[in-house]
């Protein structure tokens, strides 16, 4: 087993998609152009969804075209279809992740489709990607189970996760969306998709409602796997997902590899005060939004208000 594990920084889309203030897209390129300078090598950049599903990454080409990519490190975006994958490449992502889930009920509130829809909505945009060399990666969620239909069969998340490997993904992250999963669980779930799909290809993806994140993730490194997605500060959480808490946090998966032995090639401090920098900057995002919402009951207000 190798002592690498590579991290997939999701804060940027994962975490500011939830974010019930609009983060401004200098921040954002602010946020991405400090993760690029720990070592992390995957730094999830923006979706190129639907505005009015969210809002909060309306400005993707705006954010994209404000990056100043390094050589060693991808910068994903979110496809969910044709659409999407114009504007991908309009914007030059070189690299895409396309989204579905394991559970029926989520994928029509998450992106209003069918699993197998989606599976169509996909083909055309994985056959641009691989003639255009870029590099997918399919996200499955509620793979330990759904906030709408409760359980989810491990059985529909390995026909998922063979489905997704078999149209050209080249990874498969598995997520659990609503932080819902514990160790056993999670090491059983992996251990069935695995048994299908080669564990190098397989990411593990947990949200951190009820504490186990890190606990899951230690019981998936047990099993092999060797690819973790986490979010710095823990920003995060999944717009269609309710009480979907955030992301587990990047630095605490770090600090836990590193206890561990394992390799990750980032710098734990430069981590943290750039966790503690966002965490200022979205206070800061609140403050204002908070401020704004004041002046607006007011009877008297400023003139620029007025
Ligand atoms: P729809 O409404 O079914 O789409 O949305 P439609 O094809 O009927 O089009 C409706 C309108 O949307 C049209 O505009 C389209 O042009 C527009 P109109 O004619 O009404 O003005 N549209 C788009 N606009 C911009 N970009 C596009 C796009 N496509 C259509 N790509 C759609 C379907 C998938 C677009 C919508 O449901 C959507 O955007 N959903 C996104 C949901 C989302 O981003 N969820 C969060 C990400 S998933 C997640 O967080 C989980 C994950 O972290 C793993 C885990 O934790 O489990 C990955
Ligand atoms: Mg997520």
């Amino acid at each position: 087993m190798s002592d690498y594990v590579k991290i997939v920084e999701v804060g940027a889309r994962d975490g500011l998609q939830n974010e019930s203030s609009i983060v401004p897209a200098y921040i954002k390129q602010e946020l991405i152009r400090r993760l690029g300078l720990t070592g992390i090598s995957v730094i999830e950049a923006t979706s190129f969804v639907s505005q009015e599903w969210v809002p909060q990454l309306a400005d993707a080409e705006e954010v994209m075209a404000a990056i100043k990519r390094r050589p060693e490190v991808r910068y994903p975006v979110l496809v969910p279809n044709e659409y999407g994958m114009r504007r991908a490449l309009a914007a030059k992502a070189r690299e895409i992740a396309v989204f579905t889930a394991a559970s029926e009920e989520f994928s029509q509130h998450n992106i209003n489709c069918s699993i197998a829809e989606s599976i169509q909505r996909f083909k055309p945009v994985i056959e641009q990607a691989r003639e255009q060399d870029i590099w997918v990666r399919g996200y499955i969620s509620c793979v330990l189970g759904c906030p709408y239909q409760g359980q989810v069969p491990i059985a529909q998340v390995v026909a998922v996760a063979t489905q997704l490997r078999e149209l050209g993904c080249d990874e498969i992250s598995l997520g659990d969306t609503i932080g819902i999963g514990t160790p056993h669980q999670a090491r059983d779930m992996l251990r069935a998709v695995a048994a299908e799909v080669a564990m190098d290809r397989l990411a593990v993806h947990f949200h951190d409602t009820y504490g186990q994140a890190l606990a899951n993730i230690f019981a998936c490194l047990e099993e092999g796997v060797r690819i973790t997605d986490s979010s710095v500060a823990g920003l995060g959480g999944c717009p269609y997902a309710r009480g979907a808490t955030g992301n587990v946090a990047t630095e605490d998966v770090v600090y836990m590899l590193h206890g561990l032995g394992f390799d990750t090639g980032v710098d734990l401090d430069m981590l943290a005060e750039i966790g503690a920098w966002i965490t200022k900057q979205l206070a800061r995002a609140n403050t204002s939004r908070a401020g704004l919402a004041r002046l607006a009951t007011m009877s008297i207000k400023p003139k620029m208000f007025a």
